[in-house]
C-alpha cells in the first residue's frame, strides 16, 4: 500500500572517528546497542575509522561494523593512511581498499536521499585534508539529478574549512569546492567528522545558499569532546531534516539523546532553523 507523502521518513545515523586502536572502555558495545534501537536505514561513517590505518585496525572497523546489522557506507580519514611515509606516497589507501571497502566515495540514492561521498584525505599531511575541483564538480552531477523528494547530502571526513596558513589544518580547496556544490542550490545537508566536536546549524558564507552543517564528533574515543562521545541521528523527511546527537557519558552507560535541532526548506531553497526541542530523556 502506498504511503502518505507526508508520513515518509528516512533515518540515517552519522558517525565518525572511530579510532579503532584507541577507544574508551564500553564504547563499542554501547553503539552497537544503540544503533540497533534506533534502527536507522543507513549508517554514514565519515571517516577515521582507525587509529593508523594498520591493517588489524581496519579489519576491527570492518568487522564491527559488520555487527551492527544496519547497512553502513564509509569514506576515509586522515587517521586511516599508514603513518610510514613510503607507504603514503604509493597507493595510501590500499589496505582501506581491502579491508574497508573498494570504494571510497560510495553514492546512494533512495526515495528520500541523495547521497555523495567524498573522500579528503590528503597523503601529503598528517591533519589537514583537500578537496579537488574535479571531485566536487562530479558530486555535483551526480546531485543535479536528484528528484524534489530527496535530501542531497555530502559527506566528507574533513570540515569545509578552507587550508590554514600554516598548511596544517583544515581542507585544501574547500572554499572552491563549497561554491561548486552550495552555490547552485545542489546540495541540502553536509556531514563531515575530524574535529571530535559536535557541530550543528545552517552554513553561511558569502554569495551561497543557506544549507544545513553536521559535525559529528567522535562515538568510541577518548579523543572527544569534553561532554562525551556522541553521534548525530538524521531523520530525513520532505524539505526537513531533523539532527539530534546522542551522547554517553561518564556517569551513563549508555547513549542519551541530548536535544533536537529542526530545519525546514524554504520556498527560495534556503534551509532555516525552527524551535529547538529540548527532550533529553530518551536512550538506547
Ligand atoms: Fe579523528
Ligand atoms: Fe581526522
Amino acid at each position: 500500500m502506498a504511503q502518505e507523502p507526508h508520513a515518509q521518513t528516512l533515518r540515517l545515523i552519522h558517525i565518525s572517528d572511530l579510532h579503532f586502536g584507541a577507544q574508551s572502555d564500553g564504547a563499542l558495545d554501547a553503539l552497537r546497542e544503540a544503533l540497533r534501537a534506533l534502527d536507522p536505514a543507513l549508517v554514514v561513517a565519515t571517516g577515521d575509522l582507525t587509529q593508523r590505518g594498520q591493517p588489524e585496525q581496519l579489519r576491527a572497523a570492518r568487522d564491527f561494523l559488520d555487527s551492527i546489522q544496519v547497512p553502513w557506507l564509509a569514506t576515509p580519514g586522515n587517521h586511516d593512511i599508514p603513518v610510514l611515509p613510503w607507504r603514503r606516497l604509493i597507493d595510501p589507501l590500499r589496505d582501506y581498499r581491502r579491508y574497508i571497502s573498494p570504494h571510497t566515495e560510495p553514492r546512494v540514492d533512495g526515495d528520500l536521499l541523495r547521497l555523495a561521498f567524498l573522500d579528503s584525505t590528503d597523503p601529503s599531511a598528517w591533519r589537514a585534508g583537500r578537496i579537488g575541483d574535479e571531485q566536487a564538480n562530479a558530486a555535483a552531477g551526480y546531485l543535479s539529478g536528484a528528484g524534489a523528494a530527496q535530501i542531497r547530502v555530502v559527506a566528507t571526513h574533513h570540515p569545509f574549512d578552507e587550508l590554514s596558513e600554516d598548511g596544517r589544518e583544515g581542507m585544501r580547496g574547500a572554499r572552491r569546492a563549497l561554491e561548486i556544490l552550495c552555490a547552485d542550490g545542489l546540495v541540502d545537508l553536509l556531514l563531515c567528522g575530524h574535529l571530535h566536536q559536535t557541530r550543528i546549524g545552517i552554513l553561511r558564507n558569502e554569495g551561497l545558499r543557506c544549507v544545513v552543517g553536521c559535525v559529528a564528533a567522535t562515538p568510541t574515543s577518548p579523543r572527544c569532546e569534553t561532554s562525551g562521545e556522541s553521534f548525530v541521528c538524521v531523520d530525513l523527511g520532505e524539505d526537513a531534516i531533523t539532527l539530534s546527537p546522542w551522547r554517553r557519558t561518564p556517569d551513563t552507560e549508555r547513549f542519551r539523546r541530548v536535544s533536537g535541532r529542526h530545519f525546514c526548506r524554504q520556498r527560495d531553497n534556503h534551509w532555516r532553523e525552527i524551535e529547538p526541542d529540548l527532550d533529553d530523556d530518551e536512550e538506547a
